[in-house]
């Protein structure tokens, strides 16, 4: 089984990064953020509070999640948009410090690298808790101006210091909690993508990855 495993701050290019070496390397890709979106956005719509462990675990393990490259599904509802508006954005880190909602959450990460015979997939624990024997495991950074401004170039009704306070404090929250906390996984390599074009960084991971 073939596993790339990426992880990063938001910002750091994973998604994009990702994406394209995936297309590349003839494997499928998984945005693992997608999938506590997901939760956040299904827990929203339940009326369920996304700090109340319990019921969000439970929700985690009964909801019927699909996550595409192209669409996001929950329970049968389109929320591709919906999951990446700032009600989700703010909520998501207390869903993703529920530790039963990652145990099932990385669970169905195995269960779909394990039916497709590897893949690649992006998140903040890949490569430290959900596939720590991954073919390659990259631990993308940017310096935080960079990153804020990738991320206000993609949401257009934000600007610049609204996006960048809400990445700092998302940054912390998840380097700061404590069940599988952002950190560079033992045998990850650390890439500084602030200078650096996507295909310069797709092109640099490739490399690496005929070299294993
Ligand atoms: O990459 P993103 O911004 O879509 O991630 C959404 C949130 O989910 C973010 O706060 C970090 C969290 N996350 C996580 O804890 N573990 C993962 N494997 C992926 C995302």
């Amino acid at each position: 089984m073939k596993v790339i495993a990426i992880d990063g701050p938001a910002g750091s290019g994973k998604s994009t990064v990702a994406r394209r070496l995936a297309a590349r390397l003839g494997l499928e890709y998984l945005d693992t953020g997608a999938m506590y979106r997901a939760i956040t956005f299904a827990a929203l719509r339940r009326g369920i509070d996304p700090a109340d462990l319990e019921p969000v675990e439970h929700l985690a393990r009964t909801v019927d999640l699909e996550v595409s490259t192209t669409q996001v599904r929950v329970d049968g509802v389109d929320a591709t948009i919906e999951i990446r508006g700032p009600e989700v954005s703010r909520a998501v880190s207390l869903v993703a410090a529920n530790p039963g909602v990652r145990t099932e959450m990385v669970r169905r990460q195995r269960e779909w690298a394990t039916e497709r015979g590897g893949g690649v997939l992006e998140g903040r624990d890949i490569g430290s808790v959900v596939f720590p024997d991954a073919a390659l495991k990259v631990y993308l950074t940017a310096r935080p101006e960079v990153r804020a401004e990738r991320r206000a170039a993609e949401v257009s009704d934000l600007d610049y210091e609204t996006v960048a306070a809400d990445m700092a404090r998302r940054d912390a929250l998840d380097q700061g909690r404590d069940t599988a906390p952002l950190r560079l996984a033992d045998g990850a390599f650390e890439l500084d993508t602030s200078d650096m074009s996507v295909d310069e960084i797709v092109a640099d991971l490739a490399r690496r990855i005929d070299d294993v």
